[in-house]
C-alpha cells in the first residue's frame, strides 16, 4: 500500500504540555510564589482525590513509584531472608524494591497474551517458598492481572498482595474494581510517561488499612511520628507540591486519555485483525466492566523478526521501544537467586515491541503505524 510518509513518535509529552500550559503554568507560579515545597496542603488534596479515585479510604503520597513498592514492603514488615512472589517481565523496580530490603524475589512466569502473572503460576512458585511473606503482582502496560484468582491465591497461602499498579492506574478488573483498590495495598507511579504522569518523581500507596496507611506516611518522612522523635527507621520519600500541583490539574483530564488511548488500540486491533495471519499477536481489549488503560501497546511479532521490524519502522520515522529486553531473572544482578526456566517471560522478551499509543496522536498516524507493519509482514 502506498501511503504519504508521517512521523510517528513513541511519545510526545510536549503535545499535552500545551493543552495544559494556561492551567499549569499560574499554578506553578502560586507555589513558587508559597515557597512552600515538600508534601502540604497540595498533597493531601492530591491523596484525596487519588483514593477517591481509585475507591481506597486512604492514599500516601511518596517520591517515586520504586519507593511506593519499598514503602509497601517496609509496612507489612517484609525483612531479609523473607521470599515474596513476583513476575520478572516487568520493570527493574519490582524486583529491585524486594531485594533492597533484603528479601528474595521469587519469580512466576507470565501469561503469553496478557503478559501478567497468573494465579496458576504464583501457585506454582508459592510450592518452592520456604518462608513467603507476600505476592506482588504488576498490572503490566495498564491491564489488570486476574485479581480473583490473585486474593484468592492470596488468601489460601495467608499472605498479603501489593498490587504494582505502577503502569495501570484506571486500569479496572472483572469485577470492575480499579487496579490497586483491591490488595492490601497498591502502588502507584508519576513518573511522566505514565497516563497520568507529573513534572519529575512521584508516587503514591492506597490502602483501605488505616494503620498500614499510617504507617507508610510515617516510613516515608524516616519513621517519625512528629518531627525529631523517631520510632523506627524510615527512608526519606516525600512527594513534592509541585508534582501534586501538576497532577491535581492533569488528575481531570485522565478519563479522556484514557479514552483516547483505547481509540487508538481498536484502530491498531482493528487493522492488525484485518492483516489475517502474518504472525503477529495483537493484545487483547478487554470486555467491560473490565478496562485496559494502554499505557503501553504491546505487539507480538513472531518467527524473529522483530528486530527487522523495529529497524524497518525506524526507518519509516515511527518510534518503538522493548519492554524489556532482560527479565529481572536474567539480569547480573539478581544471577544469584535460583529458580526455574520462565518460557513465556524469555518468549515475550524477544518478540514484543512496544508501538505509539499517547493520546493526541492522530488516528492518521496509528493508521500509518498499522499500515507500514501489515506492509513490511505481509
Ligand atoms: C511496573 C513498574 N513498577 C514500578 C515502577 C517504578 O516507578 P518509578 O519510576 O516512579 O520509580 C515502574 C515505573 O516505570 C513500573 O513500570
Amino acid at each position: 500500500m502506498n501511503q504519504t510518509q508521517l512521523t510517528v513518535p513513541l511519545l510526545d509529552l510536549k503535545m499535552q504540555y500545551e493543552q495544559l500550559r494556561s492551567e499549569v503554568e499560574p499554578m506553578l507560579r502560586e507555589i513558587c510564589d508559597s515557597q512552600y515545597f515538600v508534601l502540604g496542603p497540595k498533597v493531601v488534596e492530591l491523596e484525596s482525590e487519588i483514593a477517591s479515585y481509585i475507591g481506597t479510604s486512604r492514599a500516601v503520597g511518596c517520591a517515586s513509584g520504586s519507593d511506593a513498592l519499598l514503602l509497601a514492603l517496609m509496612a507489612l514488615d517484609v525483612k531479609a531472608g523473607d521470599e515474596v512472589i513476583c513476575p520478572s517481565y516487568t520493570f527493574f523496580a519490582t524486583g529491585g524494591a524486594i531485594h533492597r530490603l533484603g528479601a528474595i524475589p521469587i519469580w512466576a512466569d507470565i501469561d503469553p497474551v496478557t503478559y501478567n502473572m497468573t494465579p496458576e503460576s504464583v501457585h506454582e512458585a508459592a510450592g518452592k517458598c520456604l518462608k513467603l511473606k507476600a505476592i506482588m503482582p504488576v498490572h503490566l502496560y495498564g491491564q489488570t492481572v486476574d485479581m480473583d484468582g490473585m486474593v484468592e491465591v492470596g488468601n489460601s497461602l495467608g499472605v498479603p498482595i501489593i498490587e504494582d499498579a505502577a503502569q495501570a492506574i484506571g486500569a479496572k478488573d472483572a469485577t470492575g474494581a480499579m487496579a490497586g483498590s483491591r490488595g492490601t495495598i497498591g502502588c502507584f507511579s508519576f513518573y511522566p510517561t505514565k497516563n497520568l504522569g507529573g513534572f519529575g518523581d512521584g508516587g503514591m500507596v492506597t490502602t483501605n488499612d488505616e494503620a498500614l496507611a499510617d504507617r507508610m506516611a510515617k516510613l516515608r518522612v524516616h519513621g517519625g511520628e512528629r518531627r525529631y522523635y523517631h520510632s523506627e527507621v524510615g527512608v526519606n520519600s516525600r512527594l513534592d507540591a509541585l508534582q501534586a500541583g501538576v497532577l491535581l490539574i492533569k488528575l481531570r483530564y485522565l478519563e479522556s486519555w484514557h479514552a483516547a488511548r483505547a481509540k487508538n488500540a481498536s484502530i491498531y486491533n482493528e487493522i492488525f485483525a484485518s492483516a489475517g495471519d502474518i504472525g503477529l499477536v495483537a493484545p487483547e481489549e478487554p470486555a467491560a466492566p473490565a478496562r485496559h488503560i494502554w499505557n503501553q501497546y504491546i505487539l507480538r511479532v513472531q518467527g524473529g523478526r522483530r528486530d527487522a521490524l523495529r529497524e524497518h519502522l525506524s526507518q519509516n520515522d515511527i518510534g518503538t521501544d522493548i519492554y524489556y529486553p532482560v527479565p529481572l531473572h536474567q539480569q547480573e544482578c539478581f544471577a544469584r537467586i535460583k529458580g526455574d526456566a520462565l518460557p513465556n517471560t524469555e518468549l515475550a522478551a524477544l518478540e514484543t515491541v512496544a508501538l505509539p499509543i499517547f493520546p493526541e496522536l492522530e488516528s492518521q498516524q496509528v493508521e500509518y503505524v498499522a499500515n507500514t507493519i501489515v506492509d513490511f509482514l505481509t
